[in-house]
This record gives structure tokens, sequence and C-alpha cells, in this order.
């Protein structure tokens, strides 16, 4: 069902004043993969039967601290700046329609607003964090977005705050019949896609020996499965509008990271799959782009799931100075729209990458030591 601005604003009403954690209902911290039902309630019970719904919303971050042994990057560089420049690109003529900023005093050329005017996007896991960034930065920019997650009254909010043609539709990634949907809902509202941004993801802090397969599994449904599927599923109209194709990695997709097992597979798994498929579509005018941010203010870690699948609740990594999900959007954007290849973002995601590369005993010595 495809929901209008004025009667979902209402449905948005009564959750605006609540932040992020509150309206993601993770207060009581229990969040086990399907099929744990009985112990506790898995996410998609958790968070109520997926809606359908089309339309607009806002969303802020939130963290803390835990142990820091799960901060795996941390000791790479413990203050990276703030506004440092994604993979060298920065210094490039800017594409059309992009205007230059200056954050900290350093020149960032960022992505304005003309190039995706008028441009069909689709953005998973925009209920929050660096999609409901990528949403808004969009939809200021005059596209027309689709936005999903599972959070109805999250997606509401940041719906309102992306533009006149922001739509949304609530739904788990993971269920096949929800992408179906989705899929179907683009092609109608939007009439054909040109960008898809495949950003949902969770992530874990918990050592091999003590995650149960079921957790391994769940998270590479999620970070992995569902965006696969998702763009098998859009292809048709990506090849019809020679469109783009957004990948949200990590610095975990680079370099393996101690407690962050399932997740670094879910997100090598991605560079290995769309680093083929990139090739593959090349002849067919879609591009593909994988963005590798490093610490993000968001609430990921917050509800990042523990061996047992419990949200840990907490953000071990609070008190550094991590990337805003603006910042991460713009980038993101900047590089999609220049089609290139990659996007590294972060003082450590580019630490990590050359030490992998030129040092990678030390490397692993740094990591196993941040973790012990
Ligand atoms: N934050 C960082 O430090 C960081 C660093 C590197 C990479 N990344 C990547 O960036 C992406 C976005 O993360 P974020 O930091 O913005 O985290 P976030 O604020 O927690 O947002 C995660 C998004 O994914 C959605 N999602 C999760 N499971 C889903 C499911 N089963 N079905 C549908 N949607 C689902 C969530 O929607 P609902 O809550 O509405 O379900 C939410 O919108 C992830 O892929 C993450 O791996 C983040």
């Amino acid at each position: 069902m495809t929901r209008t601005p004025s009667n979902e604003a209402q449905a948005a009403g009564s959750d605006a004043a609540g932040g992020a954690s509150a309206s993601h209902g993770r207060s009581g911290g229990s969040k086990l993969p399907p099929g744990r039902a009985g112990e506790a309630r898995s996410p998609r019970e958790a968070r109520g039967p997926a809606a359908d719904s089309l339309h607009s919303g806002a969303v802020p971050p939130g963290r803390r601290a835990r142990h820091a042994a799960g901060d795996c990057f941390g000791i790479l560089l413990r203050n990276p700046p703030h506004n440092d420049r994604d993979g060298g690109g920065s210094h490039r003529r800017p594409a059309p329609g992009m205007r230059p900023s200056l954050p900290r005093g350093r020149i960032l050329v960022a992505m304005g607003s003309a190039g995706w005017n008028g441009t069909r996007a689709l953005v998973t896991g925009a209920s929050s964090g660096i999609g409901a960034a990528i949403a808004r930065e969009l939809g200021a920019a005059g596209a027309r977005v689709v936005l999903t997650g599972r959070n109805e009254a999250a997606l509401a909010r940041v719906a309102a705050s992306s533009g006149t043609g922001a739509s949304f539709l609530a739904g788990d990634l993971t269920d096949p019949a929800f992408r179906e949907r989705l899929t179907e809902a683009v092609r109608e509202h939007l009439g054909g896609l040109d960008l898809l941004v495949n950003n949902a993801g969770i992530t874990m802090n918990a050592r091999f020996e003590e995650l149960e397969s079921e957790v391994l599994r769940w998270i590479m449904e999620i970070d992995f499965f569902a965006q696969v599927e998702l763009t098998r599923l859009v292809l048709p109209e990506l090849f019809a509008s020679k469109g783009r194709i957004v990948v949200m990695s990590s610095v975990t997709g680079l370099v393996g990271t101690p407690t962050r097992t399932a997740y670094a597979a879910a997100k090598h798994a991605l560079h290995g799959l769309f680093g083929a498929l990139r090739i593959e579509l090349r002849s067919r005018g879609v591009s593909v782009t994988i963005a590798c941010p490093g610490y993000v203010a968001t609430p990921i870690r917050e509800r990042a799931v523990l061996g047992d699948g419990r949200e840990q609740g907490v953000d071990q990594a609070a008190g550094r100075t991590m990337l805003s999900a603006e910042d991460v959007a713009r980038r993101t954007l900047r590089a999609a729209w220049r089609r290139r290849r990659m996007v590294l973002m972060g003082m450590e995601t580019r630490l990590a990458r050359i030490l992998s590369i030129a040092a990678p005993g030390v490397l692993d010595n740094i990591l196993e030591k941040a973790t012990r």
C-alpha cells in the first residue's frame, strides 16, 4: 500500500519525540535470530509486523562505552581527523552539480544538489544512521527516494526530512516476500530505478567460540544475502536506466577483524560478489561502488549482537572521534556519481588497508592486542 505524506505524518507523530533507541524498541536488549523464538523475540517479532507504506521524517545517532576490547581499529588511530579525505578522490575535479565546502578549514568538495535531481533511488537501512543521511542527501538534491527499514515510525521521520519526493516501505529485508513487495512498490511508485543503495546491516561483538551458528547465519542473511537478492530483483530496472549500485561495506570488509567474524565474513563476501558483478555489468552500463567507512557515529554498535544474538546495548567505541553519517553519505554519493569502484573513508580504514598489504603481521599484532 502506498501512503500519502499526510496520513504518514500522522502515523509517525506518536513516535516523533522518541530517540532512535526508543523508536527501535531496543530497551529489552533481547534479540535473537529467527528460529530461537521461545527464548527471545526475533527482530521481526520485536518490531511488529512489516507494514506496507510509502512516504517522509528524522534520525539522531546515539553512543556510549562498553569494553574497549571490541574497539579493534581504535588502536590504529585513536582520534582520526573528522573530515579527512576519502581515498584521495576529493582533490579531483568535481562532478556536475557539486559544490565546495570548507569543514574545519579543509577544502572538501561535497556532492551538491543538481546531479541527483530527478534520480529514482532505493535506499535500504534508511530508518537510521548512514542510510538516513543518504536518503536526506538525495532528497535535498531533488531525487525521488524510496526508503526501507523495519522501523516504520523512524522511516516516516526520515522520509519527512528527505524532500517531497521521498516515500517508504517498512519491512524485513531478510524476508523474500518483502523484497518482492518492495521491488514491486519501486516499479509502481518510481516507474524504474537509477540508484540502488544496499546499506542495511547489523554488526556483532563476540569471539568466534562464543558465536552461535544461528547468529552467524542470521548476520549473513542481513548483511549479505538480503543485499544480493534485492539487487537481483531490481537489476532489470538498473539495466534499463544504466544505473548505479552502492554497497555499504566497512573497513571490516577489507581486513579480518577479531570479534567481528561473521560481520567480516559478510562484508568480505559483498566485496567478492559485487566486485565480480561490477565487471559483469560494465557492458550493460551499470556501475557498482563499494563504500568502506571506518567508525561512523550511528547506533550500530549499541545494536551489535553478542554471540547468543542479544543486543549489546552499548557502544564500545564511544568517546572516540568518528566520521559523521552525513559525511559518509556525501562521500559515498560522490563516489557513486563518479561511478568509482571503491571509496575508503576514515584514516583507520586507509591505515588498515596499507598495513594489510605492506605489513600484514604488524596489523595482526595490533588487532590482536586491541582485543585481548
Ligand atoms: N556505523 C559504523 O561505524 C559503520 C562503519 C562501517 C560500515 N557501516 C555499515 O553501514 C551500514 C549502515 O549502518 P549504520 O551505522 O547506519 O547502522 P544503523 O544506524 O544501526 O542502521 C542500520 C540500518 O539497517 C536496517 N536494518 C537492519 N537489519 C535489517 C533488516 N533485517 N531488514 C531491514 N532493515 C534492516 C535498520 O533498519 P531498522 O532498524 O528499521 O530495522 C537501519 O535502518 C551497515 O551496512 C554497516 O555495516 C557502519
